[in-house]
C-alpha cells in the first residue's frame, strides 16, 4: 500500500479518472442552490440531481470531481477518530454512461493496482444489495467483484439500511450501492462481525450508487430514463487508512491546524484524550467555518439557516478554545492553518482570506460579549439563589441562552463555594439534543441553541411596538389581529384603517427605542384575569388563559397579559427598526420589524 498525502490522492484520484475519459468538474458551493429543501450540500450527487434525472451536462456524461461536503447531524460525535462536520468527497460520474461492470472495475484498479493506491486485495471486503419489494438483490454487482478477482466470503449481502443510497426522505435519484470497506486488523467484535459492522473494524472508505431509480412523492420508485453511476469515496478517511494511523485528525491534513491549536494553547494534542478531543473538536470546526465562511456563495454567522450553523460551530470552538486555554481572539491563527492548507487547490479559500478571517473576529467579539452578558446573568441566578446548589436547569439556560460552557459555570460557582447541579443540567441538556437532533442541515427544525434569546427579545419588541402603535394612532383604533416571530423579524399585524405616514411610522419606531435606551427591567407578575384588566394590561381576555394570567410590564412603556418568555432587560434588544408597514387584509395593517444588534 502507497502511503501519500491528502493532496496527493485528491491529485491521484482526479488523474485516474481522467485516465478513463472522465472531465475534472469544480466543487460546487457548500450552499446549496435552488434546492430549499436542505442547507448544505451534504454529498456530491446533491449538486449533480438535475444530470442524474437526463438534464445534459456541459462537460459530457463521465465526470470525476472533489466535492466540499457539510454534515453536521453528528455534530456531538466529532472528536472521536472519524466523524467531521465538513469532508471532502471524491467522486467519480457515469450519467448514463457505464454502469456497474466498468463502475467496480474502476474502483478495484484504483484500489488495488501498485500504480495507484496498490492496497492489498485480503484486506478489502465488500457489502451488496440484499434486495426488497422495490429492486432486486444486487447479484449482478456482486458477480462483477468475484470477476475482479474478490473471494466470495469477503462479500456480504445488506438490507437498504446498509445498501442503498438516495437524500433521506426526499424525492429524487437513488438506488442500491455496493460499498468498500478496509479491514483494519482489529479483533471482530463476535462471531458475526462483518463488512457493514460499525465496531470499527471495517472501515468505509468508498460507496459506489447505482442510481437507476426516482423515488417519487408517493414513495414508490421508478426506473430512471438513463442509468448513473454515483460514487463517493471520503478524502480524509482513505488517506488515515494509507497512512495508518488512528484517526483523520492524524492524516498531514490535519497537522498544520493542530499544530496552530497547540502553539496557542501550549498544550501537546495528546497529552490526555479529554485534551485531544478538545483539539480535535477546535480543528473540525474551524477548518468547517473556515469553508462555510470563504465559500463561493460565502455565508457569514446569524441566528437562521447556514449562518446560524457557522455560529454554532464557530461558537461551540471558541467554547473548547477557552477550555484549553487559548487566548481570546486568537482562533484566526486555526482559520489561518486552514487557509495554508486547503487555499491552493480551493482557491476561494486564498481570495476570501481577509473576510474570513474578519467574520470570524467579529463573531468571537459578539460571543465574547453574550459571554458578558451571560455573567451577568449568573449574578443575578446567585443573587435569588436558596441553598448552595445551581439547578440544573438554569445552567442549562445559561448554556443555552447565553453560549456559557457548563465548566464555566462551575469554575463561578466554586469561587463562592456553590455547587452545580451537573446531572439535572445533562437531563436538560438532553431533552434539548433530542428536540434539536433530527438533523441539522434539515431546514425549519425547532429546538436550536440561541433562538431563544432572540426570540425573547423579539417577543419583548412586539409588546412595545404594540404600546407605540397605540400611543401613536390611539388605543381605541389598534387592536392586536396577529404576531409572527422568526428567529431574524418580528411581524405584527393590527387593525387599522389606512396606511401610516412616515411621521406616524418614526414615531412608532422612537417610542420603541426610547423604552430601549431607558434600560428598564421586565416585571412579570401573575393575577388573574380581572386583576389584569384593573391593572390596564392590555391583551386577550379569554378564559383559555385559565384564572391566573402572567402579566409582563416594561415599566412606563407597555403592560400585556402573555405567556413570554421576555427579555430581562429592554437594554437587551439592540435597535429597533421597521423595516416594512403594508396591508394584510382590509382594515388590518402588518408591520415587519428587526432588532439590529452591532
Ligand atoms: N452519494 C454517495 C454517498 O454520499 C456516493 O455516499
Amino acid at each position: 500500500m502507497r502511503s501519500m498525502t491528502s493532496k496527493e490522492l485528491r491529485q491521484l484520484y482526479l488523474d485516474f479518472f481522467v485516465s478513463k475519459g472522465h472531465a475534472i468538474i469544480p466543487s460546487a458551493s457548500l450552499i446549496p442552490e435552488n434546492d430549499p429543501t436542505v442547507l448544505f450540500t451534504t454529498a456530491g450527487m446533491h449538486p449533480l440531481v438535475p444530470y442524474l434525472m437526463g438534464a445534459k451536462h456541459p462537460e459530457g456524461t463521465r465526470l470525476v470531481d472533489v466535492q466540499k461536503c457539510v454534515r453536521t447531524g453528528d455534530i456531538d460525535e466529532v472528536g472521536d477518530s472519524s466523524h467531521c462536520t465538513f469532508f471532502e468527497m471524491l467522486g467519480n460520474w457515469s450519467l448514463g454512461d457505464y454502469f456497474k461492470k466498468e463502475s467496480i472495475a474502476y474502483s478495484w484498479e484504483f484500489l488495488t493496482s501498485e500504480k495507484w493506491l496498490g492496497i492489498d486485495p485480503s484486506l478489502l471486503f465488500f457489502t451488496c444489495f440484499e434486495g426488497d419489494e422495490n429492486a432486486p438483490r444486487d447479484t449482478v454487482a456482486y458477480d462483477c467483484w468475484v470477476s475482479q478477482g474478490v473471494k466470495p466470503n469477503h462479500i456480504v449481502f445488506l438490507p437498504k439500511k446498509n445498501n442503498w443510497w438516495g437524500p433521506a426522505g426526499l424525492t429524487g435519484p437513488c438506488g442500491p450501492d455496493t460499498e468498500i470497506f478496509y479491514d483494519t486488523g482489529k479483533t471482530p467484535c463476535s462471531d458475526d462481525c462483518k463488512a457493514g459492522c460499525d465496531c470499527g473494524k471495517y472501515l468505509e472508505i468508498w460507496n459506489n450508487v447505482f442510481m437507476e431509480y426516482n423515488k417519487t412523492v408517493e414513495g414508490t420508485f421508478e426506473p430512471l430514463a438513463q442509468k448513473n453511476v454515483d460514487t463517493g469515496m471520503g478524502l480524509d478517511r482513505t488517506v488515515a487508512t494509507l497512512q495508518g494511523v488512528r484517526s483523520v485528525y492524524d492524516t498531514d491534513a490535519f497537522a498544520g491546524i493542530i499544530a496552530s491549536i497547540a502553539e496557542l494553547s501550549g498544550k501537546s494534542y495528546g497529552e490526555s484524550d479529554e485534551v485531544m478531543r478538545m483539539f480535535r473538536i477546535i480543528a473540525d470546526h474551524m477548518r468547517c467555518s473556515t469553508f462555510m465562511l470563504g465559500d463561493q456563495r460565502g455565508i457569514t454567522p446569524s441566528n437562521v439557516d447556514q449562518g446560524y450553523i457557522l455560529r454554532r460551530l464557530i461558537r461551540r470552538a471558541i467554547r473548547f478554545a477557552m477550555q484549553l486555554g487559548i487566548p481570546e481572539g486568537s482562533l484566526t491563527k486555526v482559520a489561518e492553518a486552514v487557509i495554508d492548507q486547503y487555499g491552493e487547490f480551493y482557491q476561494e479559500l486564498s481570495v476570501n482570506r481577509a473576510k474570513i478571517l474578519d467574520e470570524l473576529t467579529k463573531e468571537e467579539q459578539r460571543f465574547e460579549h453574550a459571554l458578558k452578558k451571560g455573567i451577568r446573568e449568573f449574578e443575578r441566578l446567585v443573587s435569588g439563589l436558596n441553598g448552595s446548589t445551581i439547578d440544573g436547569v438554569s445552567a442549562f439556560h445559561l448554556y443555552d441562552t447565553f453560549g456559557f460552557p457548563i465548566e464555566l459555570t462551575q469554575e463561578l460557582a466554586a469561587e463562592r463555594n456553590l455547587a452545580v447541579d451537573l446531572d439535572g443540567f445533562n437531563e436538560a441538556f438532553k431533552a434539548h439534543q433530542e428536540l434539536s437532533h433530527a438533523g441539522a442541515e434539515q431546514r425549519f427544525q425547532g429546538g436550536l441553541a440561541d433562538h431563544t434569546e432572540v426570540t425573547a427579545q423579539l417577543h419583548t419588541a412586539t409588546h412595545l411596538l404594540q404600546a407605540g402603535l397605540r400611543k401613536v394612532l390611539g388605543s381605541d383604533e389598534v387592536a392586536q389581529k396577529g404576531s409572527n416571530i422568526t428567529a431574524e423579524r418580528l411581524r405584527f399585524d393590527f387593525s387599522f384603517p389606512r396606511k401610516l405616514t412616515p411621521e406616524e411610522i418614526s414615531a412608532v419606531q422612537d417610542y420603541v427605542n426610547e423604552a430601549i435606551d431607558a434600560d428598564v427591567e421586565i416585571t412579570c407578575e401573575e393575577m388573574t384575569v380581572d386583576e389584569a384588566k384593573e391593572s390596564g394590561a392590555i391583551g386577550l381576555f379569554e378564559s383559555k388563559y385559565g384564572s391566573k394570567v402572567k402579566v409582563y410590564t416594561v415599566p412606563g412603556f407597555s403592560r400585556e397579559i402573555c405567556g413570554g418568555p421576555h427579555a430581562a432587560r429592554t437594554g437587551d434588544l439592540g435597535r429597533f427598526v421597521i423595516k416594512k408597514e403594508e396591508a394584510s387584509s382590509a382594515g388590518v395593517r402588518r408591520i415587519k420589524a428587526v432588532l439590529i444588534h452591532e
